[in-house]
């Protein structure tokens, strides 16, 4: 995976900071968990908003692809929202796998991780789909190209089952407005934001 990702923040004299990610880095990894522990509770009604817009039944034994997964934050949730329901934690770092497993044995065999780069050509050929919901949390942003982006949006679309979801939760990087009209152009039916936070969304559509 590439190490360019860059996270964009406001600095005390309001312009724009660019941290790069090193998320191959087992140090930054530990480091960036730390920094999110106490901020976890703030994704609650995010991630509430995003699991009553999956469509299906909470006791449905629905597969779960959570793109650029982490340690399994939103997985997490997910399957204890739904709990019979199975997922693949997709992402491209073996230190963050390390993690996510770590963190989230609880549900030792309900999970498992698939190890790719969504930036590189082919990564979704690697992946059992169809999955009911294909997710993500805070991700996609980070690779930054619109139309890597693009291209990762007309996968998930093929990783879909008919009948089921692709929400996304992140920055407006590249605008939402602009994601969502990719959305729709991939064949995502019934697009829209469906909670919108000062500088998150959960944003998404449906697969006929
Ligand atoms: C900000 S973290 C968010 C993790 C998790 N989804 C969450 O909300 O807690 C971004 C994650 O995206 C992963 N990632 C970044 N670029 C990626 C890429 N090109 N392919 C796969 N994973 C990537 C990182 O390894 C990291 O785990």
């Amino acid at each position: 995976m590439a190490n360019t990702n860059h996270e964009h923040e406001h600095g005390s004299d309001g312009k724009h900071e660019h941290h790069p990610h090193h998320w191959e880095s087992a140090e930054y990894v530990a480091g960036w968990a730390k920094g999110q522990d106490p901020k976890e509770i703030n994704r609650t009604e995010a991630f509430q908003a995003l699991a009553d817009t999956i469509p299906y039944e909470k006791n449905l034994p629905i597969k779960i692809l959570d793109l650029g997964a982490g340690y399994g934050a939103l997985t997490k949730f997910l399957l204890e929202r739904f709990p019979q329901a199975t997922a693949v934690c997709q992402d491209g770092s073996e230190e963050m796998a390390k993690l996510g497993r770590e963190r989230m044995k609880n549900f030792a065999g309900r999970f498992e991780y698939a190890l790719c780069d969504f930036s590189k050509h082919g990564w979704s050929k690697l992946l059992a789909a169809p999955f009911e919901a294909v997710v993500s949390s805070i991700a996609i942003h980070n690779v930054r190209s619109p139309n890597i982006i693009r291209g990762i949006y007309e996968d998930a679309y093929a990783l879909v089952k008919p009948g089921g979801c692709f929400l996304n939760f992140d920055r407006p990087r590249p605008p939402w407005e602009e994601q969502m009209m990719w959305l729709r152009g991939v064949g995502f039916k019934n697009v829209q934001i469906f909670r919108q936070e000062e500088n998150r969304a959960v944003f998404g559509g449906f697969k006929d």
